[in-house]
């Protein structure tokens, strides 16, 4: 593929590029940038981390799973890039040398890439914006403590200053490139419809970061590929009236700030969906196209009456998202058809999302529950209850939605749904969790629904940022 993006300020045009050489592997293995560091090589450590910007802002990314057409037309700061031209460290540079924010040094690079974009984009909620960089040895309270102390100065000009050459932004298309038909990168969804139906064995890239693994850990060969990240009418969420659609390109970070006014709960979920890195690049597309039976999106999703778009050439379908999900590794969607979008309702905030999983940050739900309640006075008029890492799909719970309807919002009425919740699931044991554990925490998850919506206090304690 051919690919045009700036590397530390400086124009770089790449012409043959194999379509899935990572960014990080690129910079150290061509350019000997190796202050980009390789950890874990799968989105979990964020040592490769990089900054990249276009015209929406500067994001911190994985680098080790980050495809090189993926950068196309974009800017990437590399931990070399974050000081001045003239040598002046960066204030999370100086302020992790005050605070003694490293030790063996090996994090370091990614943290301070982390920390350098945080700092640009006025975030503070450093705990949150670290969560996907790991250290073994200096202990996370003076890198934090160096955040504090450098969130006040300003942001240096090389960095502020930036802007993309006229010209740069050169998407191939589908029709150009050195290597048309195999590898693409089409410019549009009408585009993509029509060449991916004609060519339906193609492997589709959103954000990476369930792909990327396949090339990092599984060294598989994607074969024909198409880049789909850069197609602007797929992205981003449009007020319909009654209802949200969301484009299926539109990544995890985007849902959360666009949830989190209106539906707290999840919100607080997404803030806890991977890390900073692997939410900007992640999209709700990929999340549900790859029918993961634990993937967090779904089951909100689904406990809000979501709907499905899919798109085939010109053909156009809908369906109930649950309905989606047929079994282990089956969804339903034939060769050559893609997801278009996902369109939510308005609706109050009745939703409650409980993730359980063993660690806070940057962890795989073992069971997620999302209980959606509707009540008139104390009775519940509907119920839309599913669950992630309860069965071989992201399973909506009927027999206790129907225990719940046209009964009364009582504790009772929730035993009812806890005894239709053990009949319609039988979830598996594995490494995350037994499988009675998981039964339990889903059916306790009801009653958890009924104290937090009758403000009671729960015998909790619960773990928070
Ligand atoms: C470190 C790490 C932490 C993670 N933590 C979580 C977590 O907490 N919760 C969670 O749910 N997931 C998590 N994941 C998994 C992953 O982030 C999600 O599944 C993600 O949403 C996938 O989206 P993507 O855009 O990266 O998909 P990609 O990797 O680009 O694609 C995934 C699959 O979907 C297909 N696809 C992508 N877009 C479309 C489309 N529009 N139409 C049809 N097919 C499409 C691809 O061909 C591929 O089969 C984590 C992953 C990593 C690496
Ligand atoms: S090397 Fe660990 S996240 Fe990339
Ligand atoms: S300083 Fe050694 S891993 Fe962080």
């Amino acid at each position: 593929m051919d690919i045009t993006f700036l590397l530390n300020g400086e124009v770089v045009s790449l012409t043959g590029l194999a379509p899935t050489t990572t960014l990080l592997d690129w910079l150290r293995e061509t350019q000997h940038l190796t202050g980009t560091k390789e950890g874990c090589n799968e989105g979990d450590c964020g040592a490769c981390t990089v900054m990249i910007t276009d015209e929406d802002g500067s994001r911190a990314l994985n680098g080790c799973i980050l495809f090189m057409p993926q950068i196309n037309g974009k800017s990437v700061t590399t931990v070399e890039g974050i000081s001045a031209p003239d040598g002046t460290l960066h204030p999370v540079q100086q302020t992790m040398i005050d605070h003694h924010g490293s030790q063996c040094g090996f994090c370091t690079p990614g943290f301070v890439v982390t920390m350098a974009t945080a700092h640009l984009n006025g975030k503070t909620d450093h705990d949150t914006q670290l969560a996907g960089n790991l250290c073994r040895c200096t202990g996370y309270a003076p890198i934090i403590r160096a955040a504090q102390a450098a969130q006040a100065a300003p942001v240096p000009k090389h960095l502020r200053a930036f802007k993309l050459p006229d010209g740069i932004k050169s998407p191939e298309g589908t029709d150009g490139g050195t290597q048309p038909s195999t590898h693409v990168q089409p410019r549009t969804s009408d585009e993509l419809a029509h060449w991916y139906a004609e060519n339906p064995d193609a492997t589709l890239i959103a954000g990476a970061t369930d792909v990327g693994l396949w090339v990092t850990k599984q060294f598989r060969d994607l074969g024909t590929t198409a880049f789909i990240n850069q197609i602007p009418d797929l992205r981003g969420i449009a007020d319909m009236g009654d209802h949200w659609r969301i484009g299926a390109t539109t990544t995890i970070a985007d849902l959360e700030t666009h949830f989190a006014p209106l539906h707290a709960s999840l919100a607080t979920m997404l803030r806890r969906y991977g890390s900073t890195q692997v939410r900007n690049a992640a999209t709700i597309g990929g999340n549900i196209a790859n029918g993961s039976p634990i993937g967090d999106g779904p089951p909100a999703l689904i406990a809000m009456g979501a709907t499905l778009h899919l798109r085939h050439g010109d053909t156009r379908r809908s369906l109930p998202l649950e309905d989606f999900f047929i079994d282990y590794g089956k969804q339903d969607r034939v060769p050559g058809e893609f997801v278009e979008a996902v369109t939510v309702p308005k609706q109050p905030d009745t939703l409650r999302y409980y993730k359980l999983s063993k660690r806070f940050d940057q962890d795989i739900s073992a069971v997620c529950g999302c209980i959606n309640i509707t009540r008139d006075g104390g009775n519940i008029t509907d119920a839309r209850i599913a669950f992630g890492g309860m069965a071989g799909t992201p399973k909506r719970a009927a027999q206790a939605e129907a225990a719940l309807i046209n009964n009364p919002f009582t504790e009772a009425t929730i035993h009812l749904a806890m005894k239709a919740l053990h009949k319609e699931f039988q979830p598996l044991t594995d490494a995350r969790a037994s499988a009675q554990y998981r039964l339990a925490t889903a059916q306790n998850l009801l009653l958890r629904y009924l104290h937090d919506a009758n403000q009671v206090q729960t015998d909790l304690h619960e773990v928070t940022a």
